[in-house]
């Protein structure tokens, strides 16, 4: 690691990645300091040996006080619910593009040499399969097109005041720590607790949309070069493998197998601009990152349902309110189904 990268940023750091990637710079002794509103995440996520600040990113004012020294910044801070992102547009647009764009103007103001972007494979919308990081993006939900837009802004402030900058695009991450109460996101633990409450799967449309799921190690190796391995600057980089292509009925399955569930899952309609296929080449990664799968999809499921086990089962905690409440809303979120 660069000798003279002091200080580094991580925003989300009660998340699911912030928390695992504050750890490991952290570890690798770096002085790092999070920040994090409490909107998403644990509290126990939060590493003990960082300087951590409560505050929404949205706040200027605040987010150049704690930038003041910082070296380089990791973005992660966001509200990642593609799928209720066009039910409750605001608060996801605010978290996903606001946020950045205030983390971005902070450490641009503050000088820093690099800004790294944790965007999301969303933002290639429903092209050809395997998504490569060259093709155009077509967001087609508030979600991916706050990251799109938050994209194009990074790039152009960054450009103008010559700032390093590295855009990651993970796919759907798994592991300890992400949030398992969350009704609208994160299908895997979301069916790993309803399931270890003798509760029935539940999965939208007719389950064969086609997906793939990275350990959350395999992703936090990708980022930590990110840091400040030289050829990255400038590049957009799909994280997450390219083999095990999984359809949701079979991650059903693969969890019923590890929680011992027999009960079989519930078919609910499709949600609306749901994506059927959505997967991405890793070449780039292997290319620049050297990027391995090291955990394998049975082996991330465990591990996420070894977490949950050891935490406790919990009731789906319905926090972001529903904006647009219509025929189309997803009757699992209006009526509380989970
Ligand atoms: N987990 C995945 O499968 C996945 C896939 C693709 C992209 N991503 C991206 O990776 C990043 C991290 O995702 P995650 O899964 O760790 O999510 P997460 O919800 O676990 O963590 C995000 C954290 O950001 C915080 N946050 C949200 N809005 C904030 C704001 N305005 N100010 C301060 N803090 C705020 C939340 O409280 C939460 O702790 C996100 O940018 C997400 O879009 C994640």
């Amino acid at each position: 690691m660069s000798e003279s990268i002091k200080k580094i940023l991580v925003t989300g750091v009660a998340g699911f990645l912030g928390s695992h990637l504050a750890e490991k710079l952290s570890a690798l002794k770096h002085k790092v300091v999070g920040v994090d509103n409490m909107i998403g995440g644990y509290k126990d996520n939060i590493p003990k040996n960082i300087e951590f600040y409560n505050f929404d990113c949205c706040d200027l004012n605040k987010m150049n006080k704690i930038m003041k020294d910082v070296d380089v910044v990791y973005h992660c801070a966001a509200t990642a619910h593609e799928g209720l992102s066009v039910f409750s547009p605001v608060e996801i647009t605010k978290n996903n593009y606001m946020a950045s764009v205030s983390v971005f103007t902070s450490a641009i103001a503050s000088k820093v040499k690099r800004i790294i972007f944790c965007s999301s494979m969303a933002r290639y919308g429903d092209q050809q399969t395997p998504f490569t990081e060259d093709m155009i993006p077509k967001p087609i939900d508030p979600y991916a097109i706050s990251k799109v837009a938050a994209e194009g802004v990074l790039i152009n402030l960054c450009e103008l005041n010559n700032i390093e900058w590295v855009i990651a695009v993970p796919h759907n991450i798994i592991g300890p720590r992400q949030k398992y109460d969350d009704p609208f996101r994160n299908v895997v633990s979301i069916m790993l607790n309803r399931m270890m409450q003798q509760k029935a799967p539940l999965i939208y449309g007719d389950g064969k949309q086609k997906r793939c799921f990275s350990y959350i190690d395999d992703c936090i190796s990708c980022l930590l070069p990110m840091l400040d391995q030289k050829n990255l600057h400038k590049q957009i980089i799909n994280i997450g493998p390219d083999e095990e292509f999984v359809t949701i009925n079979e991650v059903s399955e693969i969890c019923s197998n590890i929680t011992g569930s027999n009960l079989k899952p519930i078919h609910k309609k499709d949600r609306p601009r749901e994506v059927k296929h959505a997967t991405c080449s890793a070449d780039k990664a292997r290319k620049l990152l050297n990027y391995k799968t090291t955990v394998d999809l049975k082996k991330g499921i465990t591990k996420t349902y070894e977490y949950i086990k050891k935490r406790g089962t919990k009731p789906f905690d319905y926090y972001i309110n529903i904006e647009i409440e219509n025929e189309l809303t997803p009757e699992v979120w209006t009526k509380r189904e989970l």
